[in-house]
């Protein structure tokens, strides 16, 4: 091996601390915003089984594979991508550009993420003093979206300042946590905001069941039907190809994989400590909060005063819809409803957080790692580089940036990253090696099935979605035959940004290693 055992030197404090962590990059906007609605879009249980298939073959290895990888990484004082691909296929002078994608796509995500973040803390505001309450229609509802986002100008805002103000805020409670580094930084912040979203999703939970049957011109639209929509099974779907691409891109979003944020977290664990049950539990928690929690509020709720089709309608303007027009008019028919609003919002911000910091860490750990510069200094240049990158979002939402940088950052990227990482470990790496590397220190012995699984079946399934994805979209996506004509511009910019920033970061990594080769 080319790099000394040990070189980083951060750690995390105690068990409950990376499970927290890890849990909060998971648990996001992705468990109560965009798995509601592409449960709506997509036929409600007819999703689910696809979603649970996705789940087992592909989120839980992948899982615990990230986990296994980034330790191992770590202890050869890589804590990204690159350098942690290079240390499991140490012949190959090209995997570490690979490994750049680990950095490069929750870079793309963080760009957007983090705006829309903003949003939830401003609606949170907009709750507490008694603004939304006061709207009743599903279209002004709609409008007072718009005119936030300066989509449109309009009655409630004449400009974009409001929602540039509360992404200032947001953007700045970021980078304060990040600075604070992994301990007392990220670690802290997990350990309270956890517990606290986890609970105020309880308990608007529970008030949504309590709804019963809020139409009573409408006896079929009630709370157990709406979960006969999330639950019961529908087998048609599954010779729909789209679908399970779907469903496999939500698991790869939902659970952080794929993305290279896990790799990073993980780094910081020592060799000996277990991933085998800690990655089981990180998963388990994302998914008690995204099924249980986001789809028994967003969609049960959805469905008592929508029915399933108004519900999909809604979901079809905008997957974050649900969450942002028709949550609002729901708590609106309840006694307190500020209060309820309040904390729907503030969870969803908190969450967002979460998850957020977390995408910023690669890039930070690649400067603070290969440039050997101090947290504080990487916090900074990553603050600096990322809140200028963020505009593209506030200021060409409109133009459908969101959506392209959606596509590539937190879709294309991830399940690329996720093929190539799948195929190292138990490829390259040797699943043999593979499978003692997962059970070091482990406090779970894993199912030998999984064995055979990480092995066969998810390279194999990865492989299949990858090409499907490739003969169905591949061609019209990179034409931009969905683009109107109007946005392509933007859309072309975009693009060509994106690539600029790729190619930067391996210049930058280009010129480390030689570095690093020389000295
Ligand atoms: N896993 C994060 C989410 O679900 C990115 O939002």
């Amino acid at each position: 091996m080319s790099q000394k055992r040990g070189r980083a030197a951060k750690h995390w404090g105690s068990r409950f601390g990376i499970i927290m962590a890890v849990a909060g990059s998971a648990i996001g906007l992705g468990n109560f915003l965009r798995f509601p609605g592409q449960v709506v879009l997509n036929g409600g249980g007819a999703f689910m089984i696809p979603y649970f298939i996705s789940l087992l073959l592909l989120g839980i290895p992948l899982m615990w594979i990230e986990w296994t990888v980034g330790r191992y990484g770590g202890g050869f004082g890589h804590s990204t991508a690159p350098g942690i691909f290079h240390t499991l296929w140490e012949k190959n002078r090209f995997i570490k550009y690979f490994g750049l994608i680990g950095i490069f796509g929750p870079l793309v995500i963080f760009i957007y993420y983090c705006y829309i973040e903003s949003w939830t803390l401003a609606y949170s505001f907009f709750s507490i003093t008694g603004k939304l309450a006061a709207i009743k229609e599903q279209e002004a509802m709609c409008s007072f979206l718009s005119g936030f986002q300066g989509i449109e100008q309009n009655d409630f805002f004449a400009t974009l300042y409001p929602a540039y103000l509360f992404f200032v805020i947001t953007f700045f409670i970021n980078i304060s946590v990040l600075y604070h580094g992994i301990k007392k930084g990220i670690e802290r912040f997990c350990k309270i905001a956890m517990p606290i979203l986890l609970l105020f999703a309880l308990f608007i939970m529970i008030r949504v069941f309590m709804l019963g049957t809020p139409n009573p011109s409408k006896p079929d639209l009630n709370v157990i039907n709406g979960l006969g929509f999330l639950w019961n099974p529908n087998f048609s779907v599954l010779k729909d190809a789209q679908v399970w691409i779907t469903a496999a891109g939500q698991i790869f979003f939902t659970l952080s994989v794929g993305i290279g944020v896990i790799l990073t977290y993980s780094s910081y664990l020592s060799k000996g400590d277990d991933v085998a049950l800690s990655g089981l539990s990180a998963v388990s928690t994302n998914e008690f909060s995204e099924v249980i929690l986001g789809g028994s509020i967003v969609i049960t709720a959805s469905f008592v005063f929508f029915g399933a089709a108004g519900a999909r309608e809604i979901a079809e303007e905008g997957i974050f819809n649900l969450g942002f027009v028709t949550m609002p008019l729901i708590l609106n028919k309840m006694a307190l409803s500020q209060f309820f609003g309040f904390m729907w919002f503030f969870l969803l911000f908190l969450a967002g957080v979460t998850s957020s910091i977390s995408l910023s860490e690669p890039a930070i750990a690649f400067l603070e790692d290969e440039f050997n510069i101090t947290r504080k200094r990487a916090v900074t240049l990553f603050g600096v580089v990322t809140f200028l990158l963020c505009h593209v979002s506030i200021f060409f939402i409109k133009y459908g940036v969101i959506d392209e940088l959606d596509f590539w950052g937190g879709t294309f990227c991830l399940v690329l990253f996720g093929t190539v990482e799948a195929i190292l470990f138990a490829w390259v790496f040797g699943i043999d090696k593979a499978w003692d590397e997962i059970h070091h220190g482990a406090d779970l012995r894993i199912p030998r099935i999984y064995k055979f699984v990480i092995k066969f079946i998810t390279p194999a399934f990865l492989l299949i979605i990858l090409s499907f994805w490739f003969i169905q979209k591949g061609l019209p996506v990179l034409m931009m035959r969905d683009v109107a004509a109007s946005n392509q511009p933007y859309i072309l910019f975009t693009r060509l940004l994106l690539l600029g920033i790729f190619f930067g970061l391996g210049i930058m990594l280009k010129i480390v290693w030689r570095k690093r080769q020389e000295g």
